[in-house]
């Protein structure tokens, strides 16, 4: 069976060889222009005066347009209608598209566009979180509160106590291929779009709404995108958009292609934390009452705040049982970009709370951090050896009915020799007084599904053609994670064929309409079971039909290109022919949702997910104490895909995953002035990890165990949890950081080597020069 096996990517040689395509390699019409947004150059203020003619006069510049040129702003946002294309009258953030240029190409477009001459009045930009609790500018009224048991109770009469600030940073996606798109007009006014996008239906419906078609004369297509990260989820709209309107204006082909300052300056990114914590525990360690007051800097626009926001809620609790708890939430507007969706989509910024506070404990305790995270662990449910504990829930009220941390730690940490590594770093720090190392483990529970319940579900289209090749098209996006390949493992699996025989296409609103954005870890729920839906209506029906022309009726058996029944044995191409000559239908939608899911986001009960996905790492760094600059020396991790699709292309994603994790962690540090403007919008200033920076040793294993859920083929989603194994990087820092004093350090995010030192001062008691 083609699913399980480890095939490399459908378009590895593509990659490599520069031959995939993305949308700027697409070849563009003759007469097609080239767009680029004027920027705003203050973080708030009325505009006064706009005067766009040395724009304008520049040769090659087709048209300028800007709020003056619209009866009816177009908007841009994913949520809320709070997003002009085009400011209108008011600026909110240094980047904000003000006007758009139009021109023969993408050159004299970009320099067109910093001809402006723009008169602003500067009014008070909230950039701070103390800012925008003062003026009370928020996305929902009031905090958001999830809440179980009694919380400060359980702290007040407990025997320990301890309280702290976690500051966590944000996050550029630093995906490859910039937000690009390319719209062609089409026969009586339709438009097809072209779009580096996880969402082709938003940029369908987005784009209608601008041209008040129907989503039926707009069609989307999306081969792959060159890394999307969450960053593509909402922040193609307004190049999408852009395009679509000059097209429909001057009747010409329009693309737009953010270069990469501009793409950083105006894309929204990862949201950034602000994480507060009281916490009540035993003399063991056991929790009995934690409180967290979650701040995020959301930007001046809503976007997927909201939900990003929930999710850092959600996981406040990660692989921990808690028993008395209370999260409270604040979703602050500011004058930024507008933070959006990043890999977690604020599960990590809640993980790394609670991954916080257990290392916090074992410090108090002197005990060992791997000691304090077993002891609050969630029950390992089904482990042979244990008897199956009572159920445990969520701070949110969802059964955990599938935990397997506990067997995975117990396994992880005999297999890297844990006890005598410690040891080992211990003994190593006690003799060396400038470089210290630090251990590091984090484990990950990961929730799986869409936490707006309508999201969970998914359409396909399989064609079979008379001489046995195959089609297949889904809802999904691809955009390096390999969800096109284990897709067409599914498919090839229902026909018993090789992947080969799979077409890979792109993603397509008119053959697959009303899809979900490719997220939420999601694409291969969902879309692998709405293909293997359709590869199972196309099988029934051709088994019928074999079974009535043949009169056999014994069971089928699909498997290596052959179909056998009875006495019969064909290959599938004669049936694919057959069928075809005797008018059977080879062609079939299949459609999916997800099961058992129920949630209510303002109570914060329900059950939010189908099932959780876990992870462990264990890192090992090296750190310089008198320069903060640091290695990681090796890292083992233990992931759970449940049965995997392919454990290759897994395996990538767990590697990929951590990297990220753990450069969001120590060297991607976004800064932005007193005046709001982002100081680190190139590769320049903004350090992204590289092949270098991993591990010297980098061991990742699948935990290789069946969904106890019934999804695709038992596999597990796996896209984002890995992500979070990337805090064992920063524990292992702020390990090695403890070993330098008494005191403990309570290192921020990211851990960039001015704040190794700062934490090294508080470690010591020595404060910072
Ligand atoms: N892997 C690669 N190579 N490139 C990406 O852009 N995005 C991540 C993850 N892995 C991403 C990636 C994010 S944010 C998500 S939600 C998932 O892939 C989406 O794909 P999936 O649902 O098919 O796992
Ligand atoms: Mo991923 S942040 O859900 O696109």
């Amino acid at each position: 069976m083609s699913v399980g096996k480890p095939l490399p990517h459908d378009a590895a040689r593509l990659h490599v060889t520069g031959a995939a395509r993305y949308v700027d390699d697409i070849p563009t019409p003759a007469n097609a222009l080239h767009l680029a947004f004027g920027l705003s150059t203050e973080a708030h203020a009325d505009i006064t005066e706009i005067n766009l003619d040395k724009v304008r006069a520049l040769e090659g510049v087709v048209a300028v347009l800007s709020a003056d040129d619209f009866n009816e702003m177009p908007d841009c946002s994913p949520s809320a209608e709070d997003e002009p294309l085009l400011a209108t009258g008011t600026v909110h953030y240094v980047g904000q598209p003000v006007f758009m240029v139009v021109a023969t190409s993408h050159l004299i477009a970009r320099k067109a566009a910093r001809l402006a001459d723009i008169t602003y009045a500067p009014k008070p930009a909230i950039l701070s979180y103390e800012d925008a609790l003062a003026a009370d500018t928020r996305f929902e009224e009031g905090p958001r509160i999830y809440s179980k048991g009694d919380a400060a109770s359980a702290i007040a009469s407990a025997p320990h106590r301890i309280e702290g600030t976690l500051e966590v940073g944000g996050q550029e996606h630093f995906y490859l291929e910039s937000q690009a798109a390319l719209v062609v007009p089409d026969d009586n006014g339709d438009m097809v779009v072209h779009s580096s996008t996880q969402h082709p239906t938003e940029i369908q419906h987005k784009v209608a709404h601008a041209l008040h078609l129907p989503m039926s004369a707009v069609r989307v297509e999306t081969r792959r995108m060159g890394g999307g990260f969450g960053g593509k989820e909402s922040q193609g709209n307004a190049l999408a958009i852009a395009c679509a309107v000059a097209a429909a204006r001057l009747g010409r082909p329009c693309k737009m292609r953010y270069d990469r300052d501009d793409d950083m300056t105006i894309t929204g990114k990862r949201h950034e934390f602000r994480i507060n914590y009281t916490c009540g525990f035993d003399d063991d360690g056991t929790i009995t009452g934690i409180e967290f007051v979650q701040m995020t800097r959301c930007g001046w626009a809503q976007d997927l705040s909201l939900p990003v926001a929930d999710r850092a809620m959600l996981h406040a609790d990660n692989a921990y049982h808690l028993r008395n708890v209370r999260i409270e939430s604040h979703r602050l507007r500011t004058n930024t970009q507008s933070a959006t969706a990043y890999r977690g989509f604020g599960g990590p910024q809640g993980v790394i709370g609670i991954e916080r506070v257990i290392d916090h404990i074992a410090h108090e305790l002197n005990a060992d951090p791997a000691d304090i995270r077993r002891r609050n662990y969630y029950a390992d449910m089904g482990t042979p050896d244990v008897a199956t504990p009572a159920v445990q829930t969520t701070p949110y009220g969802q059964e955990v009915e599938d935990f397997i941390l506990g067997a995975m730690t117990a396994k992880l940490l005999d297999s890297t020799n844990y006890k005598a590594r410690r040891a080992a770093v211990d003994a190593w720090n006690a003799a060396n007084p400038t470089l210290k190392k630090g251990l590091g483990i984090s484990p990950v529970k990961f929730g799986i599904s869409f936490t707006l319940t309508h999201l969970n579900q998914a359409g396909a289209l399989v064609h079979i053609y008379q001489d046995g090749s195959i089609r297949m098209n889904h809802g999904g996006t691809e955009m390096g994670q390999g969800l096109f390949q284990k897709v067409a493992q599914v498919a090839a699996s229902s026909f018993g064929v090789d992947a080969s025989r799979v077409k890979i296409t792109a993603t397509d609103t008119a053959k697959v309409p009303n899809t979900s954005a490719t997220a939420a870890s999601s694409g291969s729920d969902l879309n692998g079971m709405a293909v293997k839906a359709a590869c199972d209506t196309l099988r029934t029906r051709l088994e019928t039909f074999l079974s009535e022309h043949f009169n056999e009726t014994a069971p089928f058996t699909w498997q290596d290109g052959k179909v056998t029944f009875g006495t019969q044995e064909m290959t599938f191409e004669e049936v694919a022919s057959l069928a075809y000559l005797n008018r059977v239908s080879l062609s079939a939608t299949g459609f999916y949702k997800t099961p058992k899911i129920e949630w209510d986001r303002i109570k914060g009960h329900g059950r939010p997910f189908l099932y959780f996905a876990h992870g462990i790492a264990l890192t090992e760094v090296v750190l310089d104490t008198l320069t903060g600059e640091n290695r990681m020396l090796r890292t083992d991790i233990l992931h759970d895909a449940g049965a995997s699709l392919n454990p290759a292309l897994d395996i990538g994603q767990v590697e990929g995953g951590f990297i990220q994790g753990a450069g969001w962690l120590t060297t991607e540090e976004l800064v932005w002035d007193d005046k709001g403007h982002l100081r680190t919008h190139a590769p320049s200033t903004y350090k992204i990890p590289t092949a270098s920076d991993a591990p010297d040793i980098f061991n990742v294993a699948l935990w290789d165990a069946p969904n106890r859920e019934d999804t695709i083929f038992r596999s597990k989603a796996v896209g984002e949890p890995p992500f979070m194994l990337g805090i064992s990087t920063f524990l292992a820092l702020s390990d090695a950081v403890a070993s330098c004093g008494p005191n403990y350090p309570a290192l921020n995010a990211p851990a960039t080597p001015e704040e190794l030192l700062a934490a090294i001062a508080r470690a010591t008691g020595k404060t910072s020069a």
